[in-house]
């Protein structure tokens, strides 16, 4: 695996692969890789011929609060990880690279980046939809891979892609979990050992949440599944809620009665920190399927 550093490294080495004709795959990171990133890398070598891995702790998608300047940084523990996971390219930029000095531009997401996470962190998408930008400008790549952990940041980066005519598939992946249900993700370093243990509480509730929906009668009423997440939700003392939504899987808004493919996103904080997850599912037209 090589590394690039500056856009001139990263341009040569996508210009020789591009000569040889080769399908070139993308997976963006702000590093801290554990198994849900790698199987990433994995689904964009089935799906293309040389993968390139980006890891940059991008600061405009944090506020001004939040954890930029504590995020974990571990760039020589990544590239091993990303070599081992057949990585062919890793893309490691300073800040200067992704934004020139005294850069003004930034892309705007509205519809699907609107509420839960846009609404509780006002700029995040911004941020989000700005760097993701320059990189597909910069690795130009034909696809490009994005966990389903962080469900509302592929329908975000989907409508960019649509509404800007990106010349890029989107591909989603699915969420990997630890035994217990809990979403891998970089924040879990953050969690106490007894919060690591309540952290189980978002897929449990999610869990109870589905089943009401897919067992029994067959929930279709929205308030009834916020409800089930809530309660599930209340019975961790160190669980504190900032949304427990079911919304539609295309536009992220709320849904009252249950149709079509929805998504069940959640944020809560354990203790200082603040974790995500979801599941998707799908409601059948009871009427057209007889
Ligand atoms: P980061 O949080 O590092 O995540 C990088 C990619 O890994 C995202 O597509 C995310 O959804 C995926 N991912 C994280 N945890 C996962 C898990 N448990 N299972 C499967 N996939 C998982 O998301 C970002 O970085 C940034 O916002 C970025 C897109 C890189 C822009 O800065």
């Amino acid at each position: 695996m090589r590394t690039a550093r500056t856009k001139d490294e990263l341009r040569r080495r996508l210009e020789a692969w591009r000569r040889e004709g080769a399908r070139i795959g993308f997976v963006p990171t702000m590093g801290a890789l554990h198994e849900g990133h790698l199987s990433l890398v994995r689904l964009a070598r089935e799906r293309a011929d040389r993968v390139v891995a980006s890891v940059f702790v991008n600061p405009t998608q944090f506020g001004p609060h939040e954890d930029f300047g504590r995020y974990p940084r571990q760039p020589e523990k990544d590239a091993t990880m990303l070599e081992a996971a057949g990585c062919d390219l890793l893309f490691l930029p300073g800040v200067d690279t992704i934004y020139p000095p005294g850069n003004a531009t930034f892309v705007e997401p509205a519809g699907a980046a609107l509420g839960l996470e846009g609404a509780c962190r006002p700029g995040h998408f911004r941020g989000v939809a700005t760097v993701v930008l320059a990189l597909f400008n910069l690795v130009q790549a034909d696809v490009a891979v994005f966990g389903e952990k962080d469900a509302q940041q592929v329908a975000v980066i989907r409508q960019m892609v649509r509404d800007l005519h990106l010349p890029v598939e989107i591909v989603p992946a699915p969420t990997i979990r630890e035994a217990d249900g809990l979403a891998l993700s970089s924040r879990n370093a953050y969690l106490s050992p007894q919060e690591r243990q309540a952290a189980t509480v978002l897929y449990r509730a999610l869990r109870a949440a589905a089943e009401l929906i897919t067992a029994g009668v067959g929930e279709r009423r929205g308030d009834e599944v916020r409800r089930c997440l809530r309660e599930v939700l209340a019975s961790e003392p160190l669980a504190q809620v900032e949304y427990a939504e079911i919304v539609d899987a295309e536009t992220f808004a709320p849904v009252d009665a249950l149709q079509g493919k929805l998504v069940l996103p959640l944020a809560v904080r354990i203790g200082g920190t603040r974790l995500l997850d979801n599941i998707r599912l799908a409601v059948e037209d009871v009427a057209a399927g007889g």
